[in-house]
Formats: structure tokens, C-alpha cells, sequence
């Protein structure tokens, strides 16, 4: 959700600012902007509509000789106001001697808007731009002051950079729920809304934390909280950014769903022996030393459905009661803390919105947390209990593919873990241990069948709206897959319960509006090819993602096959097999694969 870079030193800002806003653009990308200002106070400012790229257009189209060492930039995904260049970040003052860019949401910029414009002309519909006006409206002596005086009146959600053309060596950046890192090198100071675009030009970086304000001045910066200077210690750069080549593949999306059976490699490595069957992982066998009775997963989005998968699978072995929670609907108004419950906090940025302030409302009532997250250096470390990583390498592109199969993985280590300390059958582990070691190979069956899967995706382009149908722990998995569809087509897919669908919704059921159905073998084979039957029965088109298919094909009109293992196997194999159906699905209709509209990698407002 939008992002922001900035830097004052002695290069010039504004390639610089571009190539930092090119590694934000997963955070949005509606529209793009860059301010730079020189050391006699000349203001260089371009925006464009679209992607980085277009910016980079127009930047090079005018560019001057002038050196701008000091400028800040922004990569946006509205939120408040259309995509138009009048609502592009940065934003000014009316008196044009401030420049800001923002991450988030103020929620009271209503109220303050309608005071404001009694004294001054807004030409945006952006929450942003009462920002800038406050700025001058409160300006008296310096912009530290100044911000202080601004952030109070502000209600939720910012991180900002502000420039003054009028002390054209300084940027002054603050921030509250949304994030904000400061970046040190030999040429200058940064500023980013993440580490990733910090990990080429940084040699040190710095998190704030909420309230704290940095002032870059001269090439150099410090930090202030309440006023007061405050020591802030610096981490060396220790992130390795690099977005690999794309190879062969046309998409980066493309690209992640074929390192899948890379990725589970390093989710079991260390975690999982394959040679002598065993599943040992310190931060498991710590955590369930505590009295636990009850896990509740809190996500969003993939995350949630990576959740209810696995929480079939914790029931299932564990037999304890999971409930999964999606993060904004999980209000503390109706929060009934418990001691004996887990609260695992399930994302792969550790930058959604909702979910972050789950964690505060648990954490007021010190309850037991746990963490799976996948970019390594959140600070959600710093601020939980235990946790542990997904391992699913960067994953930069909006539709969360590789990191949701991971995010299974560390969730099924988890329910096997509880399950070997209720010393249930250990032959049984040994068994599911046996057949994870086989998984990669069971994955790759699957993707190298793109072709076929290809081939059908094709057919189904033509739909207007499926259904995507599962029972049991299918359920979950038709609601990641039909996610997918939706958020890389754009075809309205709906995911239900394939035995509930005899319960109304078969009413939309015709050639016209097939379904989807995952239907391996497992638990509910049986009774979900009834459910097949009864769409038949209507001439429903069908299309299964299917095991055992020789016997059953007058049930589908096309089927994409699954390699026959046992159900739980199944589950990555039926969601993987779900992603290329989605990417060719999206191809076939020329969509943004790696940019779908509307969207953005993070969501850092509720
Ligand atoms: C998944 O493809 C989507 N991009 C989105 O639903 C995502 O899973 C959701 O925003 C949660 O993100 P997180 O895992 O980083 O918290
Ligand atoms: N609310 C600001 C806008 O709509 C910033 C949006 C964001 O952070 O995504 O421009």
C-alpha cells in the first residue's frame, strides 16, 4: 500500500528516488511521483499516471542539468480520491514551500478539510493534501516543531517525508502505524517504506517505531521522539535484494509458482529429517510446552485460507479446536481473551494493516502469540512471543502463491508437532514424513502439465462467473484457489461448499455458469461426487481437479489431473495445480499478471 522513498545527500535525488519507487511498486502502483529540490531551492517535480515506468518517462523527458540533492517520491495505490495526476503524490502547501508524500489513511482529514478551506484552495481529493496545508497553516519557526504540532491533530495512520524548499538540505519524516526505515550510506541518507528498495544503496538502516520522527540534515540524520533526540541503534544491510531474472518464464507470478518445490525444500530443511523420519523443531517443541487447549489463527486475504487449510489439518491431528479469524474482523470490543489459547498471527509481509492491530488487541491482554511470517527482519520478531518463518524466499508479486504453499507447510509442522507430543501413532508421522519428502516431485507432476492446464484455462476465459466448489478441507483450498482467479482474471469466481450448494446457490448452476471442483481422493470423495451429480443433473459444466478420474469421466467437461497420493499431499498439489489454471486463466485475457488493477503486495491500512 503505497510507497515512499526519499534521500538527501550529494547525488542527485532523482534517479535515486526512481529506482528506489521501482522496487516500492509492488506497494501500489496506480500512479507515481517524484519532488526534487537544489540547493538554491529549485523544485523539480513530475508525476504520471500508471506505473513507475511512465514516471521514469516523463523524468527522463525533463530532465535539466540541475543537480536536486534532496527529493522524495511515492509509488500510490489510492485510497482516498480517483487515479488522477491532481491526486499523484508528493502534495504541497498552497504557498508551494512544503512537499509531502504519504503511507495510509487520516481518518479525521474530513473535518480538517472543511477548516482549512475556508483560508485555502485544495486542487486534490486526497486526505494527503490537508496534510500539506496543516504543514503551512502551523508553520512558525522550523518544520520539527511543525510536525510535532501537526502530527497531534492527526487521527491514524501516516508515515510522511516533507521537504522545505526553503532549507533545501533537509528532510523531516515521521510516522504512526504505518512504517517508515531510515538508510545510511556514503553519499546520503534514505528514507523507504521498505528494506528491500534500502538493500542496494544502504550500508546501515534504522525501523522507526510509531511517533518517532527523523530529520535528515547534511547527509546526516537523527532521531526524535516527543521533541526529545533519542539514540537509535543502526542494523548493518544485511538484505539481499535481488528480484531473480525472470529466465524463461514471462511473468514473475509465473516464475514463483514454479519455485514451489524449491521453497518447500527450505520450509522442512532443518525442520523436518527426511532420513530418519523425524520432525524436530525447537520453537514448536518450546511452544507446546504451554498449557494450549486452542489455537486461533488471525490473517488476511491468502493468508487467511493458508489458516483454514491449515487448520483442518491441526484439528485433524491434533485434535484441539481451531478457530480462524480474518484480521478485520477481529475487533476487541468482542475479544474474549484466553489463557490455554494460541493466537498465531499468519502473514506473509507483516505489513497488513488488520493484522498488525490484531496483535495489539491480544497483546493488551497478554495472551500467548506466535508468528509465521515470511520477510525475515519484521518486526513482528521484536514484538511476540515465538514464531517462525515461512521461508518462502521474496516473494515480490501481488498474487501470494509460493508463500500461501509455505505458510501450509510451516501449519502442518505445527499440527504433526502437536501431534507427536499427544504421542499419537508415531508410525503414522513416519508415514506422512516419508511422503513429504516425495512432495517436490509430486509438484512438479503437476507443473509440468502447464501446457494442458494452459489449453483449458483457455475455454474457461469465456465465463463471466464460476463457482468453486470443495467439501472438508477442500473447502479452504477452493476459496485460496478461487482468490486467485478473481485477484490475476478478474472473472467473478465464487468459492463454496460443494455440499452446501445443493442449498440454494444451485440455482445459478447452467452450461453457462460451470464449477470448478477439487475433488482428489480423500475423506469426501464420495459424497462430493454426489455433489457432481446433482450439478449434472442441471447440465452444469464442470470442470474437476481430480485423482481418481478413469472411473467417474462422464462427471467433468475437463479435468486437470492431480497425482494420486494421500489427501493431505493433495492439498499442495490441488493448490498448485489451482495457480496455473489462474496465471493462464489471466494470460489468456491479457491481464497484468504481476500487476493485477486495484491491488497492491501489502495492505498497510485497515
Ligand atoms: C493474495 O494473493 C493477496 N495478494 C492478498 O489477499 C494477501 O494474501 C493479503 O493481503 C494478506 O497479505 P499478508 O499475507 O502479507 O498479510
Ligand atoms: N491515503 C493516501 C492516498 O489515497 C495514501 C494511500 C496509501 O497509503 O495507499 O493517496
Amino acid at each position: 500500500m503505497c510507497g515512499i522513498f526519499a534521500y538527501q545527500g550529494t547525488k542527485n535525488s532523482i534517479p535515486l528516488l526512481v529506482d528506489g519507487l521501482r522496487t516500492l511498486e509492488y506497494r501500489g502502483y496506480d500512479s507515481a511521483g517524484v519532488v526534487g529540490v537544489n540547493s538554491a531551492g529549485d523544485v523539480f517535480s513530475q508525476k504520471a499516471i500508471g506505473k513507475v515506468s511512465n514516471l521514469a518517462t516523463k523524468v527522463e523527458k525533463h530532465k535539466t542539468s540541475s543537480i536536486y540533492t534532496t527529493g522524495i517520491a511515492h509509488t500510490r495505490w489510492a485510497t482516498h480520491g480517483t487515479v488522477t495526476e491532481a491526486n499523484t503524490h508528493p502534495h504541497t502547501s498552497e504557498n508551494q514551500r512544503f512537499y509531502i508524500v504519504h503511507n495510509g489513511i487520516i481518518e479525521n482529514y474530513k473535518e480538517l478539510k472543511k477548516s482549512l478551506s475556508q483560508k485555502y484552495h485544495f486542487y486534490s481529493d486526497t486526505d494527503t493534501e490537508v496534510v500539506a496545508k496543516l504543514i503551512e497553516d502551523n508553520y512558525e519557526t522550523d518544520l520539527k516543531t511543525t510536525l510535532e504540532k501537526v502530527s497531534l491533530l492527526l487521527t491514524w495512520a501516516y508515515s510522511l517525508a516533507v521537504i522545505d524548499v526553503e532549507k533545501p538540505n533537509m528532510i523531516v519524516g515521521i510516522k504512526l502505524g504505518s512504517p517508515l526505515i531510515v538508510g545510511k550510506s556514503s553519499n546520503g541518507v534514505f528514507i523507504s517504506s521498505d528494506v528491500n528498495a534500502l538493500a542496494s544503496v544502504a550500508g546501515s538502516y534504522a525501523t522507526l517505531e510509531d511517533h518517532e520522527m527523523v530529520i535528515i540534515e547534511s547527509w546526516e540524520y537523527q532521531v526524535y521522539m516527543s521533541g526529545a533526540m533519542i539514540r537509535k541503534d543502526a542494523q548493518d544491510m544485511d538484505i539481499e535484494y535481488d528480484v531473480d531474472e525472470l529466465g524463461a518464464f514471462s511473468t514473475y507470478t509465473e516464475k514463483e509458482i514454479h519455485d514451489i518445490p524449491s521453497v518447500l525444500e527450505n520450509v522442512f530443511q532443518w525442520r523436518m529429517n527426511f532420513s530418519d523420519m523425524s520432525l524436530h523443531n525447537e520453537t514448536l517443541e518450546e511452544l507446546f510446552e504451554h498449557d494450549i487447549d486452542r489455537i486461533e489463527i488471525i490473517s488476511s486475504g491468502s493468508s487467511y485460507y493458508a489458516g483454514m487449510i491449515g487448520s483442518y489439518m491441526i484439528k485433524d491431528m491434533a485434535a484441539i479446536p481451531v478457530q480462524v479469524t480474518i484480521s478485520s474482523e477481529f475487533l476487541a470490543d468482542i475479544f474474549l481473551p484466553d489463557d490455554k489459547t494460541l493466537y498465531v498471527f499468519l502473514s506473509q509481509s507483516w505489513e497488513t494493516a488488520d493484522v498488525r492491530e490484531s496483535l495489539k488487541i491480544v497483546q493488551a491482554k497478554w495472551c500467548l502469540t506466535f508468528w509465521i511470517v515470511n520477510v525475515v527482519g519484521s518486526t513482528i520478531a521484536r514484538l511476540t512471543d515465538m514464531g517462525l518463518y515461512s521461508h518462502a524466499g521474496v516473494e515480490v508479486w501481488v498474487a501470494s502463491t509460493k508463500n500461501v504453499i509455505a505458510q501450509v507447510g510451516v501449519l502442518l509442522m505445527m499440527a504433526m508437532s502437536l501431534w507427536l507430543k499427544r504421542n499419537l501413532q508415531y508410525s503414522q508421522a513416519r508415514a506422512l514424513i516419508a511422503e513429504l519428502s516425495e512432495l517436490g516431485s509430486k509438484i512438479d507432476e503437476v507443473l509440468v502439465q502447464w501446457p494442458r492446464i494452459r489449453e483449458i484455462a483457455k475455454k474457461y476465459t469465456k465465463y463471466q462467473s464460476m463457482f468453486v466448489l470443495g467439501r472438508n478441507i477442500f473447502y479452504p483450498v477452493s476459496g485460496e484457489a478461487s482468490l486467485k482467479c478473481k485477484e490475476l482474471s478478474y472473472i467473478h469466481t465464487e468459492s463454496y461448499s460443494a455440499g452446501e450448494l445443493k442449498h440454494g446457490p444451485l440455482a445459478l448452476v447452467s452450461p453457462e455458469f460451470p464449477c470448478i471442483v477439487f475433488n482428489p481422493e480423500g475423506k469426501s470423495y464420495i459424497k462430493t461426487v454426489s455433489n457432481i451429480k446433482e450439478i449434472r443433473a442441471r447440465e452444469g459444466t464442470v470442470l474437476g481437479f481430480v485423482t481418481k478420474w478413469e472411473e467417474q469421466e462422464d462427471l467433468y467437461d475437463d479435468i486437470i489431473e492431480i497425482p494420486k497420493t494421500s489427501e493431505i499431499i493433495s492439498v499442495f498439489t490441488s493448490l498448485v495445480a489451482s495457480y496455473l489454471f489462474a496465471l493462464y486463466l489471466a494470460e489468456e485475457l491479457d491481464r497484468d499478471v504481476d500487476k493485477p488493477k486495484n491491488l497492491a503486495k501489502s495492505v498497510t491500512v485497515e
